[in-house]
């Protein structure tokens, strides 16, 4: 199947977000350690990445490192901070080439110095890119973000800057760590698990949910088009009728 015939690409989805599952059992199908898994899940988000640079996909937002992951084994934290800053360092001149604009969520002063400080640097170096907004979710938890927003706006309340009755969906919105992205349109999420996992919650409010049998490394350029395929064959009518919208 030739998907890129297949795809309108005048009907893609503005907001792709994806929950990259499966490193681990990736490697250990093979015999390896999961950082195997880890680094090998690196080569699928080049993929995805640059794929989506070349549809022209405007947002994509991967879940790399949730606020839960923290509980994982230390050594296989630090190795996930490890590739995440060599990946920073190895594809700042790809992101630009590909005029890619990076962009982190999530509780970015939990993250080790290095990390943060590459972090900022990419994102400054990219800043000025127009085409694709790649957006990293990195110690991200939706609940711990909703929670930030809620505190964030009682203060304001409590200080006269908002009245309560002012307090609407925009508001919301604009105190969440992700006040700069539109909701997402199509969540994908790897590995056949159906979950969420506390993965942008509010967001994903009307978003066309895919899940894949396939573990995250294994991810191709493929698959992706296959669930833009199927986003492009469902019916979305939040919350309409199939009449009202034709
Ligand atoms: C889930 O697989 C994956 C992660 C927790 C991390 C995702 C990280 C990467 C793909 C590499 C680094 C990222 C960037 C952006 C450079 P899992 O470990 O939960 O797999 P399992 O469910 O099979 O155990």
């Amino acid at each position: 199947m030739n998907n890129n015939e297949e795809i309108d690409i005048n009907k893609l989805p503005k907001h792709v977000a994806i929950i990259m599952d499966g490193n681990g059992r990736w490697a250990k199908q093979r015999g390896k350690m999961r950082i195997f898994g880890h680094e090998n899940g690196v080569e699928a988000v080049r993929r995805t990445v640059e794929q989506c640079a070349r549809l022209q996909i405007q947002y994509l937002t991967l879940y790399a490192f949730s606020t839960e992951n923290w509980n994982r084994p230390k050594l296989e934290v630090e190795t996930l901070m490890r590739l995440l800053v060599a990946s920073l360092r190895k594809e700042l001149k790809t992101l630009n080439k590909n005029n890619i604009r990076l962009n982190a969520v999530g509780r970015l002063d939990s993250l080790p110095k290095k990390a943060s400080n590459e972090l900022k640097e990419v994102i400054e170096k990219t800043s000025e890119n127009a085409g694709t907004t790649l957006t990293l979710a990195l110690s991200y938890g939706s609940r711990e973000e909703i929670k930030t927003a809620v505190k964030a706006i009682s203060s304001k309340v409590k200080n006269n800057i908002i009245s309560p009755e002012n307090i609407d969906e925009d508001v919301i919105n604009a105190h969440l760590y992700t006040h700069f992205l539109p909701d997402v349109d199509l969540l994908i999420r790897t590995s056949g698990e159906h979950r969420i996992s506390n993965f942008l919650l509010w967001q994903i409010a009307y978003a066309e949910l895919y899940f894949i049998d396939v573990f995250w490394p294994d991810f191709s350029e493929q698959h992706l088009m296959q669930a833009i395929l199927s986003y492009q064959n469902r019916e979305r009518r939040f919350g309409k009728t199939s009449e009202q919208l034709s």
